[in-house]
């Protein structure tokens, strides 16, 4: 069903994969399948992206694959039986016409490819981060289009049953009002996990573990709690010869008065992703690694709670585990109807802001509000806050950032 590249996504939107009345009536085949093209086929494209692809099968299908380096390119498309490869972003989408892109290219690429793509009147579900600073991010949105098409990006752990229970009662109350909270990022990566060109440079990957890894954990707390107004941080590189920092802490002022602790290392050789919500009549506390199911949530009432069957009701009833098939499946939901997908816009850019807070507050030594986060402030251009041709604002004198 796909209409071909269209600069005007608003025509596209229209009839896009939206089933006709008759197939509603169950008198015609069901909807085509929405075209994506997959853009940089290396580690997360064969791991996560074409799993949660064949996992929806019915809904989606590859039709290109698009790698700077051919070989890449070629051996992708021969597994995954794509019939469309290059190694031109422009060239594949001209001889796809897809719905779709999926960018999994390296963090330092996807202002670029999403740009492209978003002209060429294509939807886009982009890796994380988004972009390697807010100017990156900004200058994507701009290429949007009322009713689309959008750019959305990966935060595949909001959409599982736990999350979304949660953040249904943080919206209805059913556990009172949220007070503390945790959210760490306690990852391991060898040395050697650095050997890849684009890794641990500010230039190509943009920041460390607080912007490439703690930012899942980071989206999702924040897709819980809401907006933020202050934090103070601190990070180092303790070990990996690397530019980046490889451990960060900050705490966090959030608007609704409740303070995060937000902790992102990758020293850590019990790994752990952990979060914690204390609210007033409630603990809920999540510990997995990668992806977690229900059996990674716990529910734990306090004491002055004694109605065990609210108690009993408070974890989800279905068993939606985590993962980038659950994100695919809201993506493909909203590029049916139009609407904006989760993780985009201001949603998305609430993560990179505090993201951004967090390497300032760490370079300057002192305490970030969202309104620091100009136009004209550094760090809205770098997170090391060395925007190229600009002035360094680092004050700080331990230089570990
Ligand atoms: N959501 C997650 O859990 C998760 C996990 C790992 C990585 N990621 C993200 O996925 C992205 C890719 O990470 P990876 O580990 O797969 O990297 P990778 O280096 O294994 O793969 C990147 C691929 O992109 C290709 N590429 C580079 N520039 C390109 C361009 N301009 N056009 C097309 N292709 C290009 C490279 O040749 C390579 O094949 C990063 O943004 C990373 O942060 C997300």
């Amino acid at each position: 069903m796909s209409l071909g590249i269209r600069i005007n996504g608003d025509q596209m939107r229209t009839a896009r994969n939206r089933p006709p009345d008759s197939a509603l009536r169950g008198d015609a085949p069901p909807p085509t399948p929405v075209r994506a093209v997959v853009v940089g086929a290396g580690t997360i494209a064969g791991a996560s992206h074409m799993p949660a692809v064949q996992a929806l099968r019915d809904r989606v299908a590859v039709v290109g694959v698009v790698d700077v380096d051919d070989g890449r390119a070629r051996d992708f498309a021969a597994r995954w039986s794509v019939p469309v490869h290059g190694t031109d972003l422009r060239d594949v989408l001209g001889r796809c016409a897809p719905d779709l892109a999926i960018v999994c290219a390296p963090p330092a690429q996807h202002r670029e490819l999403v740009t492209q793509c978003l002209d060429a009147g294509v939807d886009v579900w982009c890796e994380k981060p988004a972009g390697i600073s807010l100017a990156d991010l900004d200058a994507m949105s701009r290429h949007e289009r009322p009713g689309g098409p959008y750019v959305s990006f990966v935060a595949q752990h909001r959409f599982g049953a736990g999350a979304r229970r949660l953040r249904e009662h943080l919206l209805s109350g059913e556990l009172g009002r949220p007070l503390v909270a945790l959210c760490n990022t306690m990852w391991f990566r060898p040395p050697e996990y650095f050997d890849v060109p684009w890794r641990g440079r500010w230039a190509t990957e943009g920041g460390g573990p607080t912007l490439g890894h703690g930012i899942h954990q980071i989206d999702l707390a924040l897709s819980l709690l809401g907006d933020w107004t202050e934090v103070r941080a601190m990070t180092g590189t303790l070990d990996r010869a690397i530019e980046v920092e490889d451990v960060s802490m900050a705490v966090v002022r959030l608007e609704s008065g409740a303070m995060l602790s937000v902790v992102c290392s990758l020293l850590s050789p019990r790994e752990e992703s952990y979060l914690r919500f204390d609210l007033t009549d409630a603990t809920v506390e999540l510990s997995h690694v990668y992806g977690y199911d229900n059996h990674s949530w716990t529910w734990a009432p306090a004491p002055h709670v004694t109605d065990s069957e609210r108690v009993r009701s408070w974890p989800p009833t279905d068993p939606g585990p985590s993962g980038h098939a659950a994100q695919l499946a809201h993506v493909l939901d909203r590029l049916t109807t139009g609407e904006r997908p989760e993780s985009s816009g201001t949603d998305a850019r609430r993560t990179l802001e505090l993201v951004t807070a967090i390497y300032r507050s760490a370079r300057t030594g002192l305490p970030v509000r969202r309104t620091d986060l100009t136009t004209d402030d550094p760090f809205y251009h770098s997170l090391s806050g060395e925007h190229p041709g600009g002035t360094s604002m680092t004050t700080t004198s331990e230089g570990e950032g």
